[in-house]
């Protein structure tokens, strides 16, 4: 009995300690110190993806990709430098894009707000405006995130390849603090934007090694898999571009999921949704509709998200720029 009432309090102060560190970001936090910095991320997103749509899914991407990695710290921003490789620059970050554009915008902060928005921020409003002039939901981001001064190659370790089965996915996640609804929610990200075909081809022509046009992935339908292949010829394909969500791959809508209910996900990691009961009626159920109910989810999973292991206070610092520490 002793011991379980020492495992409530110590889960009871355990959830206490995760409530404080979320309630650290306030979505007010600049309303005195930079009121115009929503309306200078706006006004800049507005301008660049009316000019190129297609920036919208790496910019989600790179909040996705930045937060799963030292936690939403803009880590994901930073350079290499001399010997030590950043993060940046390991592989599943060479396909992100947008970086330039992350700076120009910071540098647009920095003009009105001099050392006081930090990168992880700008970031975050940049995802969350990408979704909405997308045609998603809109949600409050929740900010006074600091940034980070570190960021090592390695550790990308950490984010799901597309490889991975539904195991791997929820370890991954469950790591970050985010359960099995927030990665369905959340992998519908997958609305918009585009992929390499070498992201996938493996699942074309060499699911286990063999290398040949008979080692596919089972998972995968046979039609799509024919569209796919004519789109990706070969193996060593390092430029083709292929839309995540045909037909309305600028439109965040329930398109990824009428897709993944067709077995036409296009990494192994989406179709894996289909092989849990939770997270396969999630997709059953919002193939059919309900788009009101996973834009709610989607913005709840997004400010979960943004909090993964957020610097506050005095923790880091304000980068000045982006790509280089203070
Ligand atoms: C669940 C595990 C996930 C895996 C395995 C995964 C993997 C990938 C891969 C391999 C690409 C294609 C990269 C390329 O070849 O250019 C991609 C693209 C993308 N991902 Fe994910 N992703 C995951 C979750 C997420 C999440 C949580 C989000 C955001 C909430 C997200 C947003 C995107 C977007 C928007 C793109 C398109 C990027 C572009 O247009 O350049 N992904 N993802």
């Amino acid at each position: 009995m002793a011991s379980r009432a020492i495992l409530a309090v110590v889960v009871v102060v355990v959830a206490a300690a995760v409530a404080a560190a979320a309630a650290q970001l306030d979505e007010k936090f600049y309303g005195q110190s930079c009121p115009s910095v929503e309306a200078i991320v706006r006004r800049e997103m507005v301008r660049a993806l009316s000019a190129a749509p297609s920036l919208a899914g790496p910019l989600l991407r790179m909040h996705f990709h930045d937060c799963f990695v030292r936690g939403c710290d803009g880590s994901v921003l930073l350079d290499s430098q001399g010997n030590s490789t950043a993060e940046k620059d390991a592989t599943p970050n060479k396909t992100l894009r947008g970086f330039g554009f992350v700076e120009r915008v910071k540098a647009a902060v920095e003009k009105a707000c001099p050392d006081t928005v930090s990168c992880a921020d700008v970031l975050a409003l940049m995802a969350r405006d990408a979704v909405w002039l997308s045609k998603g939901p809109f949600w409050a981001v929740p900010l006074g995130r600091r940034d980070g001064r570190v960021s090592i190659s390695n550790e990308t370790n950490q984010l799901p390849p597309p490889t991975a089965n539904f195991t791997q996915l929820t370890q991954l996640f469950a790591a970050k603090n985010l359960d099995v609804k927030d990665l369905v929610v959340l992998s519908a990200g997958h609305t918009i934007g585009t992929s390499h075909c070498f992201s996938f081809s493996d699942r074309l022509y060499n699911f286990t090694g063999m290398v040949n046009v008979h080692d596919v992935d089972p998972t995968l339908e046979v039609q799509y898999m024919a569209r796919l292949r004519s789109k990706c010829p070969s193996l060593d394909d390092n430029t083709t571009l292929v839309e995540m969500d045909p037909g309305s791959f600028k439109t965040f809508d329930l398109g990824y999921y009428k897709h993944v209910a067709k077995r036409r996900g296009l990494f192994h990691s989406d179709g894996a949704l289909l092989t849990d009961a939770f997270t396969r009626a999630y997709v059953e159920r919002h193939a059919a509709g309900f788009q009101e109910e996973f834009f709610a989810d989607f913005a709840a999973s997004m400010v979960k998200m943004g909090n993964v292991d957020v610097l506050t206070g005095a923790q880091g610092e304000i980068r000045k720029k982006c790509s280089v520490v203070n």
